[in-house]
């Protein structure tokens, strides 16, 4: 009988998505959550073909030069700013990712983000909370309106295009959108939606959404001059990923209110949060959960399971991210 392939399994997951891959594979289960140094990470790998990875951990050239038995990397996340993937591709390692599974549930909740952010509910319960609500008021947190508002997307991705659609069908919004590249008109069409530059979407949006992949090019793509560029009244949220925003210039705006207000589900640095955005108020602050449904998780952690099955078992990965490498 030939010996099954060994695994990493980096994190804690479902323990249904563990028994799955323990019948294909020799597997190292990491269900204490212990969060490994890289060392700990390159020690854990030696002897193992794949890895299944959540995005917290990074994989590099470093890694893959002390790691040659290594043939594939699995996330459980869309986003793959984890991954060196020139270096995966280099290597001949693949690269998965866990695309589709999470579109709708992401976009439901980056709508729930911007709502929040605009109507001021964070800020307002804190409030109650604290035993302050003494009496109803005519200004007592007045927010911004969210239908028929202007929404301005940046990164028209999946997930973007959800998120017009439900503003634009859900709630009467204008949808402007920046994007590398402008999209076909069918698809614009579908999500009521008219490109524009960047500069004009963040003059002219009341609710800039961030949607948008973390790369060297999309770091800080908004950072003081762009938040200069928007109305007083406007609101940003950010469920793309830390780095797409420069927090402490935001914490700045928000204090000086040059902004309404911001909701971000992700931080430079997370799971450390810069100082000033914990006490700023109008800020609504979530801990990296867009995709935090039950079913949605799972689906992701299946997703990466079957990505590691279907290429070590029959060299057939679900979503390769650097397909060149495969035989
Ligand atoms: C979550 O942030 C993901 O990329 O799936």
């Amino acid at each position: 009988m030939t010996q099954k392939p060994s695994i990493l399994v980096a994190r804690a997951v479902f323990p249904g998505v563990i028994e799955k891959l323990s019948q294909h594979f020799v597997v190292d289960a990491n269900q204490d959550d212990v969060l490994f140094t890289p060392d700990q990470l390159k020690q854990r790998l030696q002897g193992k073909q794949g890895v299944f990875t959540t995005g917290s951990e990074r994989i590099d050239a470093g890694v893959l030069a002390v790691c040659p038995s290594l043939k594939i990397c699995a996330n459980m996340a869309v986003g793959y700013n984890n991954f060196d993937l020139d270096a995966m591709t280099a290597a001949g390692v693949l690269a998965t990712n866990a695309p589709d599974v999470l579109t709708e549930t992401t976009a439901d909740f980056g709508f729930a983000l911007m709502m929040a952010t605009a109507r001021r509910i964070a800020e307002s319960e804190h409030f109650l909370r604290a035993g302050l609500w003494n009496r109803w008021r005519y200004d007592m947190f007045t927010g911004t309106e969210v239908h028929g508002s202007t929404l301005g997307i940046v990164g028209m991705g999946r997930i973007g295009q959800g998120i017009a659609k439900r503003g634009a069908l859900g709630f009467g919004m204008k949808v402007i959108y920046h994007n590398r590249s402008q999209l076909d008109a069918a698809t614009e069409a579908q999500c009521h939606a008219t490109y524009v530059g960047k500069e004009e979407l963040l003059r002219t949006a009341d609710h800039v959404v961030l949607v948008v992949p973390y790369s060297a090019a999309s770091h800080h793509t908004i950072g003081a001059p762009e938040l200069a560029l928007m109305k007083s009244t406007a609101t940003l949220t950010n469920v793309a990923r830390g780095g797409i925003v420069d927090d402490a210039a935001l914490a700045k705006a928000l204090r000086e209110g040059q902004i309404a207000a911001a909701g971000l589900d992700v931080f430079e640095g997370e799971p450390s949060v810069h100082p000033d955005l914990l006490t700023v108020p109008n800020v609504v602050l979530t801990p990296h959960i867009a995709s935090a449904t039950v079913g949605t998780r799972r689906a992701m952690a299946n997703l990466a399971a079957d990505n590691l099955i279907g290429f070590l078992v029959s060299c057939k990965p679900v979503t390769p991210l650097n397909p060149q490498v495969l035989p």
